[in-house]
């Protein structure tokens, strides 16, 4: 105890150079889905690998099949376990630009009405500030007790915001060396800004990108309209289609694999302090607009949905064109649940376009990532420390709740290392991922750090 104690100590003397550190990385604009960012996605890695390497990880920047990972390693005391944390450097894009209250890639550190700080800036919360937690806490242990209570791998992805493409191929070639006995991951959110929590279920994701074509060339509105086939009205149509009257997904097949939430689980979210108005009150929405009937926990945790994500077409820049455009577009996609599978809910839907294209149409299908949804135990003895852990430094005990989003490689760590997660983060509902004005608190990124501190020691040796 001794040791953690001073451990604690002294990620609280260091915290402002960790905020320094953490605003290096944020400053490297690694956008993984736009190709334009790769240099900048290496980059961000070589940082990684060059602060994991100089706190006594033997640490690399390791090529895939798209932008690199970091893969390090350091030992840990004999018959301790092997924990794997797995983070992503990349962001998301920064756009519309122009409503960030300052430059994205510029990091600030400021000061609340109410006297408490936050980090501002694209992936200060998703990802970046998060995985720091750890690494900090690992920095912290080294340099107080010259070594870490576990052995530890860290591996740190570069495509997760983009779906992952390239991360199946790496783990089944480098198996062997990632697999460990627990996974921990720092990229989900705690239940609020007092009551930390431990995610047990994620929904799943599959993305695709539609091209509906017609006439060879954009026609004239009123020299062709009324004969001419228009590929946004084909389109919207068949978007439109995707839901029915109650907001149910109308894709034949769907639903197979999504039970009504088991007891158990209803249970412990009945036990969560949650306000929907709120929920919804804090975006300027006020009426649940998901499957009518459901809670919104249900809504956005348990069940699954059909999302279109953009849609262009046309004219869409100043004043007015009249054109019937040649083709249209538009990113869809659906979060799943439960046990609901993948590839069988592209292929619903891709038939599902096919089978209401209208004559003289054709339609492209571009994949962007697929992922199953992940439900983790209640119960493992590693969690119930985990717990305790996080319990002891909130003000408030931790709570088992899930998340609507999605983390792609939770799956596949269970279904190709055979290795469960622990899915501990320190983000905030109101800490605006994916939108502008990212931020990160100052207390998620100071006691996240002091977590990670509690949680290693207490499934290293030092537990007892
Ligand atoms: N960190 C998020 C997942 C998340 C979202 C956790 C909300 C907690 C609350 C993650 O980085 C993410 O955004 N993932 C993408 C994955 C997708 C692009 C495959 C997502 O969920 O959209
Ligand atoms: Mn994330």
């Amino acid at each position: 105890m001794a040791s953690l104690d001073s451990v604690l100590a002294c990620l609280d003397l260091n915290l402002d150079r960790s905020v320094e550190r953490l605003k290096d990385l944020l400053r490297i604009p690694s956008i993984s889905t736009d190709p334009a960012y790769a240099a900048d996605c290496r980059r961000a890695a070589e940082w990684l690998a060059g602060d994991l390497s100089a706190i006594g990880f033997e640490a690399a920047v390791r090529d895939t099949t798209g932008h690199p990972v970091v893969v390090a390693h350091r030992d840990g005391p004999a018959g301790a376990p092997h924990v794997l944390f797995y983070g992503h450097y990349d962001v998301q894009p920064v756009d519309p630009l122009e409503l960030w209250d300052s430059e994205p890639f510029d990091p600030q550190v400021v000061t609340q009405p109410d006297g408490s700080r936050r980090i501002t800036g694209r992936g200060s919360a998703d990802d970046k500030g998060q995985l720091m937690t750890f690494i900090e806490a690992c920095r912290a242990y080294i340099a107080e007790t010259g070594g870490l209570p576990c052995r530890v791998t860290i591996f740190l992805e570069g495509e997760e915001e983009s779906g992952s493409p390239s991360l199946l191929p790496f783990l089944d070639e480098f198996k062997q060396e990632l697999s460990a006995d627990v996974a921990l991951i720092c990229d989900t959110n705690m239940w609020d800004k007092q009551t930390p929590a431990i995610s047990t279920g994620l929904r799943g994701l599959v993305g695709e990108e539609i091209t509906i074509k017609a006439a060879s060339r954009d026609l004239h509105s009123g020299y062709y309209g009324g004969a001419a086939a228009n590929p946004i009205r084909i389109l919207s149509k068949i978007l439109a289609d995707l839901h029915d009257a109650d907001g149910r997904v109308t894709l034949p097949g769907f639903y197979d694999g999504v039970p009504e939430l088991p007891e158990d689980i209803r249970k412990v979210w009945d036990g969560l302090d949650f306000d929907p108005s709120e929920f919804l009150g804090e975006v300027g929405l006020s009426v649940p607009a998901g499957e009518t009937g459901r809670s919104v926990l249900e809504q956005t945790w348990s069940r699954p949905t059909a999302e279109i994500n953009g849609i262009t077409g046309g004219y869409t820049g100043e004043g007015f064109k009249t054109v019937i455009a040649a083709e249209a577009h538009a990113k869809v996609s659906f979060r799943l649940v439960f046990d609901q599978d993948p590839d069988k809910i592209r292929a619903a839907f891709r038939a599902f376009v096919e089978a209401r294209l209208p004559a003289d149409c054709r339609v492209e299908f571009h994949p962007h990532g697929g992922s199953p949804a992940i439900q983790l135990p209640f119960d493992s003895p590693i969690l119930e420390r985990a717990r305790q852990a996080l319990s002891d430094e909130w003000p408030k005990p931790a709570v088992m709740i899930s998340m609507g989003g999605s983390i792609p490689v939770v799956g596949e760590f269970k279904r190709r290392l055979g290795m469960e997660s622990l899915l501990i983060g320190f983000g905030l509902g109101d800490d605006r991922i994916h939108s502008p004005n990212e931020k990160y608190e100052m207390s998620s990124f100071h006691q996240g750090q002091r977590s990670w501190a509690r949680v290693l020691a207490a499934l290293g040796t030092d537990a007892g």
